[in-house]
């Protein structure tokens, strides 16, 4: 099955947004195979924001990511990665869908509470940058037969 990596970001852990987060994917069947706290540092988000690394918002995105430490999850499941997005909700979030993450308790395109991966390789990337092969658990899941039709499983 997919793996995806969520961040619960500065602004969500010192909202006391952990736990909301943690249910929401639990609740939608997904299963957690890692889960800690870091913090992050300018290398590790040098390569994690490579791609953002012209935009004018780069200094102060790193800045806000490194505020306090993070939360850093590794959740699996079928096509887990669109799943995921779908339940963060677009950047922005003033704009984001009600029901989704951000939509329900965030206004800001930066302060947007959480990250999730946003494809298989960037999942491949940032689980390198973050998590040790031990540190990502394979585990038999009861709730799998009932979250999944034999043939999805
Ligand atoms: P995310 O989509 O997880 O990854 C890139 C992050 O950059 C994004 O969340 C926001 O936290 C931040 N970001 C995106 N657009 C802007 C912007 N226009 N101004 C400031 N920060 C932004």
């Amino acid at each position: 099955m997919q793996k995806t990596v969520v961040l619960v970001k500065p602004d969500g852990l010192q909202r006391g947004l952990v736990g909301e987060i943690i249910n929401r994917f639990e609740r939608k069947g997904l299963k957690l195979v890692g889960i800690k706290m870091v913090r992050l540092t300018h290398d590790i988000l040098d390569e994690w924001y490579a791609h953002h690394k012209d935009k004018s918002f780069f200094s102060d995105l790193k800045k806000f990511m490194m505020w306090t430490p993070i939360v850093a999850m590794v959740w699996e499941g079928l096509d887990v990665i669109p799943a995921v997005r779908k339940i963060v909700g677009t950047t922005k979030g003033r704009e984001a869908e009600a029901g989704s993450i951000r939509g329900d308790f965030g206004m800001s395109g930066q302060h947007n509470l959480i990250h999730a991966s946003d494809s298989p390789e960037a999942a491949e990337k940032e689980m390198h940058l973050l998590f040790e092969n031990h540190e990502v658990f394979g585990y038999g899941s009861l709730a799998d037969e009932l979250v999944y039709s034999k043939e999805e499983r």
